[in-house]
């Protein structure tokens, strides 16, 4: 497949009317994509409801790794034709349950031996942060970063940092709040040399790489002054992996690249399934942690079963760093700013949020779908099965939709300005 843009306006007929009405109706509403999707597609191609192909360099908000239509998926689908295919899976136990527990386990470090199915990232998060309270009797609050995202329940909400609109009138639990550089240490060690013990503090929360703030990464040395002091204070230190794991970053947990195990561990996203992971003995006692369909229904297991074996059996992580370079490469010969990653987790800037936003809404009318993070950066995140042939697509768009909307008096025209955010905002 090729990008191929053949409806007249974005969204097409088709898909305007679905989103119209979704509009309407979705209280969550929150201008997506201009498309609906129609399920054809091949690997970092979809087609939309109107015939038109896209090439997406946004796996879903990173949680598609291997694209659309992957052979190995489709083997897993037709598995699954009877009902039902939700299962009560905290007290109704089914064998995927288990091996996507067992698939898990293998990929992680010796003492995260034991993992909790849920529903999501927040949901992860959210028990990653109660496992965390109840070992720490005395604690009063938790420890994330400025910059952060790390979920929208209250809970997770309560430890993001990110932008208002996430959180104005919404209460928190209890948080101080480090910055994401190698300040933090100084700012940890004042802390509890002039205000509060570290008994006091429950966790400290970490995204090995910052992804909705901006694909910000951190120093070795910063990360290791926080693990390091996590450590001598027996302090649970959170590693959130909801956005980085599962081989993203060409590990299949970020941390692997600074040579840290966390104490408890968020996955989600490419895992299809939320987890949280540590030693089983700082799971709390049976009833402390629950959630009906946790781990969700049984395609979402065996497809997070699936994920796990192929990354393995392709040597995927392998082509996801040596594609990740050439990506990186690419990018870079376009002189582009910031041009930065890990394996298949690169970004790079624009000057200003405007023209991030012109520039996101530019490439979609030109087939490529992007995702913008932090004040003014591009997300390039493509499905882990991506080709070269691909990558030279992708940067044959990006470098035609950035000489456009660098054009002098260049003004968005047509029916997605009132679906997408165009740099001039809504229209
Ligand atoms: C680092 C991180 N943690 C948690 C979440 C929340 O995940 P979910 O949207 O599945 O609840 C996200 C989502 O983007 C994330 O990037």
């Amino acid at each position: 497949m090729r990008v191929e843009i053949a409806s007249k306006t974005l969204p097409g007929n088709k898909s305007k009317k679905i989103l119209q009405k979704l509009r309407k109706l979705n209280g969550a509403w929150n201008y997506p994509y201009p498309f609906v999707l129609s399920h054809e597609g091949d690997r970092c191609h979809f087609k939309d409801i109107d015939g038109n192909i896209f090439l997406d360099f946004a796996s879903q908000i990173s949680s598609n790794p291997f694209g659309y239509n992957d052979k190995d998926i489709n083997q897993v689908l037709k598995r699954y034709k009877k009902s039902p295919v939700k299962y009560a899976g905290q007290d109704f136990v089914i064998k995927e349950h288990l091996n996507l527990i067992e698939e898990l386990l293998k990929t992680t470090k010796k003492n995260l031996n034991s993992a909790f199915l849920v529903n999501s990232g927040a949901e992860a998060v959210e028990n990653a942060i109660k496992i965390a309270m109840r070992m720490r009797k005395k604690a009063k609050f938790g420890i994330s970063f400025e910059n952060s995202f790390h979920g929208r329940t209250i809970g997770a909400l309560s430890l993001t940092n990110s932008k208002v609109i996430h959180k104005k009138n919404f209460f928190s639990i209890p948080m101080r709040r480090l910055p994401y550089n190698e300040s933090a240490i100084v700012k940890l060690e004042n802390l509890i040399k002039r205000e509060i013990s570290s008994e006091e503090i429950a966790f400290i929360i970490m995204e090995p790489v910052q992804g909705e703030g901006g694909y910000n990464f951190p120093s070795q040395k910063m990360v290791n002054d926080i693990a390091n002091f996590c450590k001598s204070q027996g302090i649970p230190f959170i590693a959130d992996e909801v956005q980085t794991g599962m081989g993203r970053s060409g590990k299949f947990w970020c941390m692997e690249h600074y040579n840290i195990v966390p104490d408890i561990m968020s996955s989600a996203k490419a895992l299809q399934v939320g987890a949280v992971i540590s030693n089983r003995k700082n799971f709390p006692e049976p009833g402390s942690i629950s959630s009906t369909w946790g781990g969700g229904d049984v395609i979402n297991l065996a497809i997070g079963i699936e994920i796990i074996k192929k990354i393995r059996k392709s040597n995927l992580l392998n082509h996801v760093n040596h594609i990740g370079e050439y990506l990186m490469k690419r990018l870079k010969e376009l002189n582009l700013e910031k041009v930065r990653g890990k394996g298949l987790m690169i970004a790079f800037d624009m000057p200003n949020k405007k023209i991030q936003r012109d520039f996101i809404v530019e490439s979609a009318k030109n087939g490529l779908v992007l995702l913008g993070c932090g004040e003014k950066s591009i997300r390039v995140i493509p499905p882990y099965v991506v080709s070269r042939k691909d990558v030279d697509e992708a940067i044959e768009i990006i470098e035609k939709s950035y000489k456009n909307i660098r054009k002098r008096g260049f003004k968005h025209s047509g029916y997605v300005c009132n679906f997408m955010e165009c740099g001039e905002g809504y229209t």
